[in-house]
């Protein structure tokens, strides 16, 4: 048994060399044709009503503005996922077969990955020292690269294998991957972005690749007042209005835009018929905005808004339904004190 590097290697995009604090990266989905930031502005700001799409949020400025978000004392999502997997990740660990590898969709900085690693390497009973491999899918290689890098300094018996993809991409990749059992992970309630049909599709791509020995375990938020929810998505120290209004100042970094970000106003309203938090930028006043490299004026409205996302809040009977929609059957849940979150364990059908 060799010991691990102290300094983790990176292998060629591709090459797989299984061993020890080793990170593999590769960048999936270059072959698939996909729209452009450019073509998806210039398709929103010209529809009726306007829209743009909410992955374009995350750059490096609107990643690290997520970041502030998660830790808003109004922002109750992310403490309450971490209340749950802190009390319950031993539970999740005996769980499932002691050769699991964890795959995670969407990992970003993989913070509360850290207290399923604490746990599966505790339950392997040789701390950290045992190997396991770990395959992060997240569309910012940055990222990725970043918070990889922070996790084998950490966990030196950590193989890991990153994916800089988007979930589709990543999921072709996870088909390779059925030597060994996998927990997949999907936290922080990322499922919320996704109209509800459209999550039970994805959920459905998920479950086609896993195997009967894998599970997937789904962080999801949950229906509650509007007292509680408004304000988790328009704070008082205004970090969710910054993060809202970045998307524009990324068209004038990255498009040539000439947006005049103190004419736009951020909104966040809850629709508890449908159930989701709709977030808008909204015109102060009539203005007409150019974007040189689309070679494209806009013209608002006074009150006029840009939709920028939709975030789907399920009740616990809505996941049954999703869940037995995409052919997985729900094997654990749990919920924080408050109920306001349900961390869900699902098993193929
Ligand atoms: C990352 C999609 C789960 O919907 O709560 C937070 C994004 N937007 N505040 C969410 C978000 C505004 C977040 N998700």
């Amino acid at each position: 048994m060799t010991p691990p590097p102290s300094t983790p290697s990176v292998d060629a995009e591709g090459m797989a060399a299984p061993s020890w604090g080793h990170l593999t990266l590769i960048e999936a989905g270059a072959g698939t044709q996909r729209t452009t930031f450019a073509e998806d502005v210039a398709a929103g700001l010209t529809a009726t009503p306007k829209s743009l799409p909410c992955r374009y949020f995350y750059d490096e400025e609107g990643s690290l503005l997520f970041e502030a978000i998660c830790e808003l004392p109004e922002y109750y999502v992310t403490r309450a996922e971490r209340e749950i997997l802190e009390a319950h990740a031993n539970e999740i660990a005996a769980q499932v077969p002691s050769a699991t590898t964890l795959v995670e969709l969407g990992s970003g900085s993989a913070a509360k990955t850290r207290l399923l690693l604490d746990a599966f390497f505790r339950h392997r009973q040789q701390q950290r020292r045992q190997h396991l491999c770990y395959v992060p899918i997240d569309i910012s290689r940055s990222m990725l690269e970043e918070s990889s890098h922070a996790l084998l300094n950490d966990y030196p018996a950590l193989e890991i294998r990153a994916i800089a993809a988007e979930y589709d991409d990543g999921l072709r990749f996870l088909r390779a991957e059925s030597e060994r059992p996998k927990l997949i992970l999907w936290l922080g309630s990322n499922v919320g972005n996704l109209e509800r049909a459209e999550a039970a599709r994805f959920l459905g791509r998920v479950r086609a690749t896993m195997t009967p020995a894998d599970r997937l375990l789904m962080g999801v938020d949950l229906r509650k007042s509007r007292e509680v929810l408004e304000p988790a998505y328009d704070d008082a120290q205004g970090v969710t209005a910054r993060f809202n209004l970045n998307l524009l100042a990324r068209i004038n970094r990255e498009l040539g835009g000439e947006f005049d970000l103190d004419a736009f106003e951020h909104r966040a309203h809850y629709d508890e018929v449908v159930g989701r938090i709709e977030m808008y930028l909204v015109s102060t006043r009539t203005q007409r905005v150019r974007i040189r490299d689309l070679d494209l004026t806009v013209s608002f409205e006074p009150g006029e808004p840009i939709h920028t996302e939709n975030s789907y809040k399920y009740s616990l009977a809505e996941i049954d339904a999703l869940s037995a929609a995409a052919g997985l059957a729900v094997e654990a849940r749990w919920l924080d004190r408050g109920e306001r979150f349900a961390v869900n364990l699902f098993v193929p059908a």
